[in-house]
């Protein structure tokens, strides 16, 4: 909120003198316009009121506003021109030729779904649409969307077409980050920041629309709130409900919705040649590189979209390309045309992501490299190739560990041919799929699995428990997770302690609610309250909340790994990061101290709001903060306490075995732990990656009777001794036993129910 609020005061200034400048506008400034033949921008008359209303040297005034009126004049016409063609750039998208059929169907009816290409407009307009209907006079138009890097740059793109300041008119929302103000009409953000305000008010009561952009993701988020938004259209005769989606299964959603219409955007795309490998490519970062290059030399303007599975793939892509046109440009003898490398990712900080909109030079040709966020949430005009490796990443709940894990696989061939349209916006062109036709007839599912499906559950369960669904089984969803997901995700949180035995929820659980965390950083915070270190532990969680605050350059790697060891913190991964923070607060959060030491500015610069936010939350629930002043060894307490289910026991050098379920895991070569010959007999992790091998990231050193104290159900300090085998039954006892009871308690609900 205090980053949200600053862009609002600042905005709030300019806001009245926009006011202003428009009445004297309306007064003088048409008649100027007319005469000089062009429409005159606020600042123009800005300068103009300043001239004519200065009493001073009449005569240099006269001048400088001779010269001011010449440079101004041709600001005006580029001005002009550009504010036009926003708005003719409105006019030209296929939603606008059904603007006001669209505008009828949702008058008439209390949910609406809505068809059409990526690129048609169904993000963008119906916002503005509603607005200039009237709907936001009585409420906000609130519009979802599952990732973040969408709900920010269409909120920016939305209000530069309105006219008014990002964070006016126009806001945006996502986690710990709120650019809205009391003035906001039109809201983007994420379904997560969404479903947690169901939590505050059920019915919504502030929002007049709600626009569930993206359906066809079926997010996590977006699917139960499908299910919630269902509810509160029933109670609330007023709401309305839009959900859009770009592709064409869009039966399943009316259904859900009591049949509601299905509104379609005509479409206007060209066609696209679609070219498959002829054999499987054994490294597609490089077969997608060399494709680039290739196109770049030999075919004709326009821009190349590449597809890529995540960070690291996308960097040495981009590392990669940069290298290839640097050897182009020495040996060649003829000029080579320019290339811009664009890189864009969710964890890309904002303003490089905002580089992918923007127009190149002359005679540069844009190549942006993506994630599959460029599918279909965000729209780039003008390209005419797109590479597909076939790859993305899901996150996908991975049994053998017990935790979800972002993954690599085929994508779907709906999302196949999503990709391959986005060569077909501007013109016809071309697809080049880095893969056979047979593997994407016989190896692609024809729809990805929702992720609701296929994801751990626990902060889903958590939440709707705080709604009182009591009955988890028994919700509303488009499509039901597999009962063993729920059941499992219940179980863990009871292991925390924030469901009690029949899974209702507890006290400890009420307050983890309340927090935008995972439950085991909430619970980790709330120990913190409990061992009287709540200060450290606020900070770890702050830390881990934001993406990595390490830098490590290509070419610099020594360099900053060395920079990295000076705040190591030889048992704890978790106190290193302490340790960094409160070194750059020793700093005056210094950003030139953070390059110094190859630290991300930015990324501490989020920790540090994530930190005062979460520190506003502890105050509204009256939870002193505490310290333990450099008593560090309770903090690592507090940290196991969330993380004993991710507990690992010495094996060999460097080698753990996992507590729960005797799979080996490795110490990363980043952690604080590896390679300093202290090898501690137990550690806990944050979470596990699974590359080459199975990596613990962030991890720290406990002692084994922690275990046995916090998580009593998995360990006990005789048990140490014997075998794992013996732990994991009676692990799986206790599991049995929870899950027995819930069984008695939904038939006692069902019979209950039967007797009503
Ligand atoms: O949601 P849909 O894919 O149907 O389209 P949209 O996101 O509303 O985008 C409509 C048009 O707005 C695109 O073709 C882009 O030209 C433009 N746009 C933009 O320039 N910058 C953005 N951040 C978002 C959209
Ligand atoms: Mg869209």
């Amino acid at each position: 909120a205090r980053k949200g609020s600053l862009l609002v005061r600042e905005f709030r200034e300019k806001k009245s003198m926009n006011k202003s400048r428009q009445r004297f506008w309306e007064l003088a400034g048409s008649k100027l316009g007319r005469i000089l033949g062009v429409e005159k921008t606020a600042e123009q008359i800005d300068a103009d009121t300043a001239v004519v209303g200065d009493q001073g040297d009449v005569d240099f005034k006269h001048k400088l506003k001779f010269s001011q009126h010449l440079k101004e004049k041709a600001e005006a016409v580029s001005d002009f021109a550009k504010s036009k063609s926003l708005s003719q750039q409105r006019q030209y998208l296929p939603i606008y030729t059904v603007r006001d059929d669209l505008l009828g169907v949702v008058r008439e009816n209390q949910v609406v779904v809505v068809i059409g290409e990526t690129g048609s407009g169904k993000t963008t307009q119906p916002t503005q649409y509603l607005h200039e209907d009237g709907y936001t006079r009585t409420g906000l138009v609130g519009c979802t969307q599952p990732r973040r890097v969408a709900a920010m740059s269409v909120a920016q793109r939305v209000s530069e077409e309105m006219e008014t300041v990002l964070g006016d008119e126009v806001g945006y929302a996502i986690r710990f980050e709120d650019v809205t103000c009391p003035n906001t009409k039109i809201k983007y953000m994420t379904d997560g920041v969404l479903l947690r305000e169901t939590l505050k008010d059920s019915d919504l009561d502030k929002y007049r629309v709600i626009i569930m952009d993206e359906a066809h993701e079926r997010s996590l988020n977006t699917d139960v709130l499908f299910g919630i938004l269902k509810k509160v259209a029933a109670r609330r005769r007023d709401f309305k409900l839009i959900v859009t989606s770009a592709t064409l299964n869009a039966d399943k959603f009316s259904k859900f919705f009591g049949g509601a219409p299905v509104f379609h955007i005509p479409g206007r795309t060209f066609p696209v040649n679609i070219l498959f490998n002829k054999m499987p490519c054994e490294d597609y970062v490089e077969a997608a590189v060399k494709q680039a290059i290739a196109i770049h030399i030999t075919s004709g303007p326009g821009d190349i979209l590449i597809f890529m599975t995540g960070q690291e793939e996308i960097e040495s892509a981009c590392h990669a390309l940069a290298e290839r046109m640097e050897q182009l440009i020495s040996s060649s003898t003829k000029a080579v045309p320019k290339l811009s490398i664009l890189p864009i990712y969710s964890q890309l900080p904002a303003d490089l992501q905002a580089k992918i909109f923007q127009k190149a030079g002359e005679g540069t040709r844009k190549c942006i490299v993506a994630t599959n966020i460029a599918e279909t949430s965000l729209t780039v005009d003008g390209i005419f190739y797109v590479i597909d490796t076939g790859y993305g990443k899901m996150k996908v709940y991975n049994p053998r560990m017990g935790m979800d894990a972002l993954q690599v696989f085929p994508c779907s061939q709906a999302a196949a041919d999503q990709r391959a349209g986005r060569a077909g916006r501007t013109g016809p062109g071309t697809c080049y799929r880095l893969f056979t036709e047979s593997a994407y007839q016989n190896e692609m599912l024809p729809n990805p699995v929702p992720e609701i499906q296929r994801t751990n559950l626990s902060n889903v369960v958590l939440l709707l428990k705080s709604l009182k669904v009591e009955n988890l089984l028994n919700f509303d969803f488009m499509d039901p997770p597999p009962q063993e997901n729920i059941l499992n995700s219940m179980y863990q949180l009871w292991l925390l302690g924030a469901l009690n035995n029949v899974g209702g929820l507890t006290n400890l659980g009420w307050k983890m609610v309340e927090f935008p965390l995972d439950p085991t950083l909430a619970k980790m915070l709330l120990m913190g309250n409990e061992l009287g270190c709540i200060d450290e532990v606020l900070t770890i969680v702050s830390m881990l909340s934001v993406p990595s605050a390490f830098f490590r350059p290509k070419d610099r790697e020594e360099e900053s790994d060395a920079a990295r060891e000076k705040f190591f913190v030889p048992e704890s991964d978790h106190l290193t990061l302490l340790n960094v923070y409160l070194q750059w607060e020793l700093n005056q959060y210094r950003g030139d101290w953070c390059n110094d030491h190859f630290l991300h500015v930015k990324g501490l610069q989020k920790a540090r709001e994530v930190r005062s936010q979460l520190l506003d939350i502890l105050k509204t629930l009256k939870i002193p903060l505490t310290s333990c002043h450099m008593e560090w060894d309770v903090v690592r307490k507090a940290i196991c306490s969330a993380y004993f289910q991710n507990s690992a026991r010495l094996k060999g050098v460097g080698e753990y075995i996992n507590c729960r379920n005797g799979v080996p895991c490795h110490l990363h070569p980043s952690s604080a732990l590896y390679g300093l010959g202290y090898t501690p007999d137990y550690i806990v992790y944050h979470e596990l990656v699974l590359t080459t091998k199975d990596y613990m990231q962030c991890v720290s050193a406990v002692e084994p009777q922690w275990l046995a104290e916090l998580g009593p159900m998995f360990f006990s300090v005789k048990d140490s001794d014997t075998s794992l085998l013996d732990r994991g039954r009676w692990h799986n006892e206790e599991k049995t036993a929870m899950e027995e009871e819930m069984e008695r308690l939904r038939q006692e609900q069902a019979e209950a129910a039967g007797r009503e």
